[in-house]
Parts: C-alpha cells; sequence; structure tokens
C-alpha cells in the first residue's frame, strides 16, 4: 500500500510535466524530412487520396507512412522502367532506398505521449475528418502539426461531436462543407450522431476511455 501510494504521489506530477512538454502542444511543430515529399503536389494537385499512401487509417489505430514501394509506383529508379522526374536530384533517395532495401527514415511530426490511447479508425469509421484534425494538409509542402492534441482539444470534441461529424465517404476529403447538403453542421450532426450511434457524453469524456 506504502509503494502503491509512492506511485501515485509520483505518476500525476510526472503526467502534468510530460503533458505539457513543447513537443506535444506545439501547433505548427515542422520537422525537416529526409526527401522534399510534398502532401501540395501529390494531394492538392494530383488529387490522390489520403488512402493510397495511408493505407492503415480505416482499420487500425495507427496511420501507416507509405513504404517505398508505393513511391516507385510511379517514381520508379533508372533502368526499372519509366518514372516521373526519374533524374530528379529530389528523387535521389527514394531511388537509394529502392536499391539498397533501406526504409526512408521519415521524422515523426505528430508524437503523442503514450500514456494516451488514439485510434484512427474509431474517429475514421466514424465521420471524423482527417483534415478536422490535421488542416489542409492538401496545401503543404511540408507536414506541420495543425492542431494541440492536447487533453483538452481531444476532450472539447468528444463533449460535443455533431459540431464536426461528416459523411462517411467524406473523411478524406479537404473542402467538404455541410452546406453541400444544404443543411447547417448542427443539423447534419444531429442526424449522423443518431445514425453513427455515437457513446453518450459520460462514456466520451471518462477517463479510462484515452487513459487504459
Ligand atoms: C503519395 C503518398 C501520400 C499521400 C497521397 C498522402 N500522404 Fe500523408 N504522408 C506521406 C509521407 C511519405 C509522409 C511522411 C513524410 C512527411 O511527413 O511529409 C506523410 C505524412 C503525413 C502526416 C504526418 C505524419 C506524422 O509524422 O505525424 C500526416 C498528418 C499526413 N501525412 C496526412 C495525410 C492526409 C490527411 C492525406 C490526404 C489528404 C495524405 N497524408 C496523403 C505520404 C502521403
Ligand atoms: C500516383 C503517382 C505518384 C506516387 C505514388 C508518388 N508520386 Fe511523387 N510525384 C508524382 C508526380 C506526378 C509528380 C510531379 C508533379 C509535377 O511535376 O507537377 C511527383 C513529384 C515528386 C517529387 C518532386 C520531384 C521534382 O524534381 O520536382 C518528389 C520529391 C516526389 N514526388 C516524391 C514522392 C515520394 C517520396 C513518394 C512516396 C511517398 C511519391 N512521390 C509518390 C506522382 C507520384
Ligand atoms: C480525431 C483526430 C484525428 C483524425 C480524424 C485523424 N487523425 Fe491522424 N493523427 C491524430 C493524432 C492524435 C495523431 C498522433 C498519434 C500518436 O502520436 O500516437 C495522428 C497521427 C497521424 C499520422 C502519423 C502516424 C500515426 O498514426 O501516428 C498520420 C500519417 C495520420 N495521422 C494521418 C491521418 C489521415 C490520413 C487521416 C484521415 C483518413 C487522419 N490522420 C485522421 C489525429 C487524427
Ligand atoms: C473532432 C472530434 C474528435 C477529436 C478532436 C477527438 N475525438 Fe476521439 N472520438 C470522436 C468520435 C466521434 C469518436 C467515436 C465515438 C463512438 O464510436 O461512439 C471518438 C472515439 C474515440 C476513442 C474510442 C472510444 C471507444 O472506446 O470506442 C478514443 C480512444 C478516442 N476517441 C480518443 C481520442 C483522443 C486521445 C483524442 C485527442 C488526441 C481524440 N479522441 C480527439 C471524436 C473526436
Ligand atoms: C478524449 C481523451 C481523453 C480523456 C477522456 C481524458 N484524457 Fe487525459 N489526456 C489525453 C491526452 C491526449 C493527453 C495529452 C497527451 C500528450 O500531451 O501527448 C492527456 C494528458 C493527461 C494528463 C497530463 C497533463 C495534461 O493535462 O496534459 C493527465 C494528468 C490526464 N490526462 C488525466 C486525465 C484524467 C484524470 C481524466 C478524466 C477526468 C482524463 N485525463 C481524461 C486524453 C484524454
Amino acid at each position: 500500500m506504502i509503494l502503491g501510494g509512492i506511485g501515485a504521489a509520483t505518476y500525476l506530477p510526472v503526467l502534468l510535466v510530460l503533458g505539457f512538454s513543447p513537443r506535444t502542444t506545439d501547433i505548427g511543430y515542422q520537422p525537416e524530412q529526409p526527401v522534399e515529399f510534398s502532401h501540395a503536389v501529390h494531394v492538392g494537385e494530383q488529387g490522390m487520396d489520403c488512402r493510397y499512401c495511408h493505407t492503415t487509417v480505416e482499420d487500425s489505430s495507427f496511420a501507416a507512412i507509405p513504404p517505398t514501394q508505393t513511391c516507385t509506383n510511379c517514381h520508379a529508379p533508372e533502368g526499372e522502367g519509366p518514372g516521373i522526374h526519374q533524374a530528379s536530384a529530389k528523387l535521389e533517395p527514394v531511388h537509394e532506398s529502392a536499391r539498397t532495401g533501406e526504409p526512408i527514415d521519415w521524422v515523426k511530426v505528430h508524437d503523442m505521449a503514450g500514456y494516451a490511447y488514439f485510434d484512427h479508425a474509431a474517429h475514421v469509421n466514424k465521420g471524423i475528418g482527417c483534415v478536422t484534425c490535421h488542416g489542409r494538409v492538401d496545401q503543404m509542402e511540408e507536414v506541420y502539426q495543425a492542431e494541440t492534441m492536447s487533453m483538452a482539444w481531444c476532450i472539447d470534441c468528444h463533449r460535443e461531436p455533431e459540431q464536426h461529424l461528416r459523411p462517411l465517404d467524406k473523411v478524406t476529403d479537404m473542402t467538404w462543407s455541410p452546406e453541400d447538403h444544404g443543411m447547417t453542421q448542427e443539423e447534419l450532426g444531429r442526424e449522423l450522431k443518431e445514425l453513427y450511434n455515437i457513446h453518450d457524453v459520460e462514456y466520451m469524456t471518462n477517463c479510462s476511455t484515452c487513459h487504459r
């Protein structure tokens, strides 16, 4: 019991310190990446869907970063068929990775603390769009963190999810608006909340929903 008491006394302060470290609250955090890969070009201009690369968002807690093979579908190295901008120096690290089998060392942008549990599938399959949490990725030359991803931010939405719900076939759409359906977000959100059978506010804001 004494050991338990000491554990509880240190756990909370440690959480408080970790929770406010700049890494987890910095809007705009934008680490340099090993390849000048642009979402603005691939999504904004080429119109690619998020799920072409982030294949697991609908099925798992984690949104997979694509393997080099996904890139070489279009950017094959010399001698392995046609590749878009094959001679570009910007693609050298991609070709190098394809030749050696060493994965590209992408730097994580979002890094939530391990003591909170997040699940992509739970959100994407209930009509929360990527843009709601990640901002206009289709306009980003380099990805940055668009929201605080703090506990208060999570809970704000968990209290009133109807403010953000959208049709399931629009979750990767960056420009969708409820007015496309001739409704306000409030009206549509209430309908969808019922349809998707969203948990009540008590469950959604319970500590153990996110701290398991
Ligand atoms: C052509 C492949 C491709 C497509 C399409 C794509 N992404 Fe990405 N995405 C990547 C790669 C590669 C990275 C890792 C490098 C980086 O952060 O730029 C990444 C990183 C990210 C990150 C940051 C991950 C982290 O480290 O925290 C987010 C968020 C993201 N993508 C969201 C999206 C969204 C939303 C869409 C659709 C609107 C999308 N992506 C479409 C390839 C893609
Ligand atoms: C479906 C095809 C497709 C896939 C898959 C794809 N790209 Fe591209 N990428 C393009 C096109 C098309 C362009 C050129 C756009 C332009 O020039 O306007 C391009 C341009 C680029 C450029 C800029 C090259 C230069 O010299 O300007 C880089 C770097 C790049 N892609 C990296 C990647 C990476 C890394 C991946 C994998 C995560 C990837 N691409 C996946 C189609 C693709
Ligand atoms: C409800 C908010 C929310 C939605 C909706 C959401 N994400 Fe995320 N995303 C997050 C959070 C929070 C993290 C950080 C998770 C972590 O660090 O453990 C994250 C991380 C990521 C990452 C980095 C890899 C990972 O899983 O940690 C990628 C890539 C990504 N998201 C892409 C997407 C795409 C694509 C969509 C839409 C199909 C999407 N996200 C929808 C909140 C969201
Ligand atoms: C924009 C709204 C929104 C934001 C932001 C958001 N969520 Fe959610 N979250 C939802 C909705 C809607 C559901 C689905 C609830 C359901 O299935 O009844 C959900 C479900 C969950 C679940 C699964 C609950 C279960 O047991 O089914 C977890 C865990 C969760 N969210 C954690 C988080 C965390 C952690 C954050 C912040 C990093 C976060 N959420 C941010 C809207 C949001
Ligand atoms: C909707 C999800 C969610 C719920 C519900 C939730 N938390 Fe959190 N909590 C988080 C996230 C996300 C973080 C921050 C993780 C990070 O900064 O990387 C966090 C951080 C914390 C921290 C660290 C300090 C801080 O404020 O950042 C403490 C302590 C904490 N939570 C306790 C609780 C308690 C007690 C409850 C119940 C009253 C609760 N949480 C309910 C998601 C949640």
